[in-house]
């Protein structure tokens, strides 16, 4: 199927107006559901509810004009809750502002994010990755997601927030999840014309309410701890300044938990299953990483590019329009709910030759512009720890790549779990070796064949 875009005007004439019962899975299976959508209709499609538009959009041109016209487009966020809610004062969040106080919070957190702020956290890192790296025994059997969960939350507690207290986030870690799932199915609600699983609203506000006891609990443990260069201390100074408020604070220390810890999660646990089941280009990267610690990887920033193109952490961004916008032909009335989905434009086939393929070797030519490749969004809401997300890739995959040869389970059955992010539903059982290089591919199940075109299972890095 041709995709059509909105500078086709012929095509754009033509948007397909979807029939409701292919967003049932929206709500489950957003992956699936954004699929099954893009196969059905091309990357353009709307629906109706009453006088309420939905349009799911993932062009390039699409996703440049979202992200260039913050203005226009607003950012939707977390589910605004009712007045005094927990869920109405976490809403304060960078996520759920718009126009000048979404600047100024933004402005705020951008001291943390450069390069001498990046470069000195990769100490940290190398000694927070070895820490778990310590545990693990040869050929014994782990699951690498829940692994890498205790890394990566061990990194935003201690480098985001300046505190140990590796309890407590594991705490909010429990609450944490169920709190963005139901905002997923909240948040569209009443938009769209499919009924979201019962009772999401009333689980969705004890959870927030579970969120910002615990996220208060963290606040006071910092304000106790010695000043330092970490976010909270930065935004507790904010504070002291009468910058910002306390509620504010607890919003933002939420926002960034949730903007942090899943998606790195993610991007590091997709990233080593992918290399484990690639053994040609493992190889390969074991040959760089083996050339010595310090150095640049560009063939492992590659592997990390084309996993975050492939499996996205993020899968979709949502916008709506404050004022009327004309998208080609089409005239938008205010209020019109726009979803693009970073899952669909990394496949588009113009963009992407093969694109169920992991080939990090694309890189070397690929050249899909800038709203062609949007792991971590664009314009004025681009992610800001990009960077830091970069650097802790860097050094703990390389770290883990070097120090174990990671082994998938033969027969593991490896599903997605999806609302606004993209992870594997039951973990990922790997056993983990010394680095003996034997890389091989191991035989999986589950709906993972229907995002990644894996090799065949006997394939060995020696035979290629
Ligand atoms: C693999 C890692 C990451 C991915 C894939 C990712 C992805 C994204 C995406 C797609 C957005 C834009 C959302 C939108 O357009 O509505 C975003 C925003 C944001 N990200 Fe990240 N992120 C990652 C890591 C991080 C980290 C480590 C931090 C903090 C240290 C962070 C902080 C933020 C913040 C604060 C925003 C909101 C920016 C704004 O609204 O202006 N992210 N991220």
């Amino acid at each position: 199927m041709k995709p059509s875009t909105w500078n086709d005007d012929a095509s754009a004439d033509r948007l397909p107006e979807g029939s409701p019962e292919h967003l049932q899975t929206f709500f489950t299976d957003s992956v699936g559901c954004l699929r099954g959508l893009y196969q059905r209709y091309g990357p353009l499609v709307a629906f109706s509810k009453g006088s309420q538009r939905i349009i799911f959009a993932s062009t390039p041109e699409t996703n440049g004009l979202l992200f260039r016209n913050p203005g226009v487009f607003h950012s939707l966020g977390f589910v605004s809750g009712p007045k005094n809610s927990s869920q109405r004062r976490l809403g304060n969040g960078m996520f759920n502002l718009n126009g000048a106080r979404h600047k100024q919070h933004r402005r705020l957190m951008l001291p943390l994010f450069q390069k001498e702020m990046l470069d000195s956290y990769r100490e940290p890192l190398g000694e927070l990755t070895d820490r778990m790296l310590d545990g693990w025994q040869y050929e014994r059997q782990y699951d690498l997601l829940a692994e890498i969960k205790e890394l990566a939350r061990s990194i935003t507690i201690r480098l985001l927030f300046g505190l140990e207290d590796f309890a407590l986030a594991a705490s909010i870690d429990a609450i944490f999840e169920q709190w963005l799932e139901m905002n997923h199915h909240v948040a569209f609600q009443s938009m769209l014309p499919v009924e979201p699983p019962s009772e999401s609203y009333e689980r969705m506000l004890l959870s927030a309410q579970a969120m910002e006891k615990l996220i208060g609990t963290l606040v006071a443990e910092r304000e106790q701890a010695p000043p330092g260069p970490d976010v909270l201390a930065l935004l507790l100074r904010a504070r002291d300044a009468g910058a910002i408020s306390t509620v504010d604070v607890l919003a933002e220390a939420t926002h960034l938990f949730n903007a942090a810890y899943h998606t790195t999660t993610y991007a590091m646990t997709w990233t080593l299953f992918l290399l484990a089941q690639h053994p040609v280009e493992m190889s390969r990267v074991y040959e760089e990483l083996s050339a010595g610690p310090g150095a640049s990887f560009p063939l492992l920033d590659r592997c990390i590019k084309e996993s975050m193109r492939l499996l996205p952490p993020v899968v979709y961004f949502a916008r709506s329009n404050v004022e009327p916008f004309a998208l080609g032909a089409h005239h938008l009335s205010p209020g019109t709910l726009l979803v693009g989905s970073h899952y669909v434009t990394h496949r588009l086939p113009d963009l992407y030759s093969d694109p169920e393929r992991f080939m990090p070797d694309r890189w070397l030519s690929a050249d899909p512009g800038v709203y062609g490749y949007i792991p971590f969004g664009g314009g004025a809401r681009m992610c800001v720890g990009a960077a830091f997300a970069q650097v802790i890739f860097e050094t703990c995959l390389s770290q883990i790549l070097r120090r174990f040869r990671l082994a998938v389970v033969p027969g593991a059955r490896i599903d997605r779990k999806c609302s606004l992010t993209l992870g594997p539903r039951w973990g990922i059982p790997v056993t983990v070796h010394r680095p003996d290089r034997q890389y091989a591919c191991a035989p999986v199940a589950g709906d993972i064949h229907e995002m990644v075109a894996l090799p065949t299972a006997s394939k060995r890095a020696a035979a290629a």
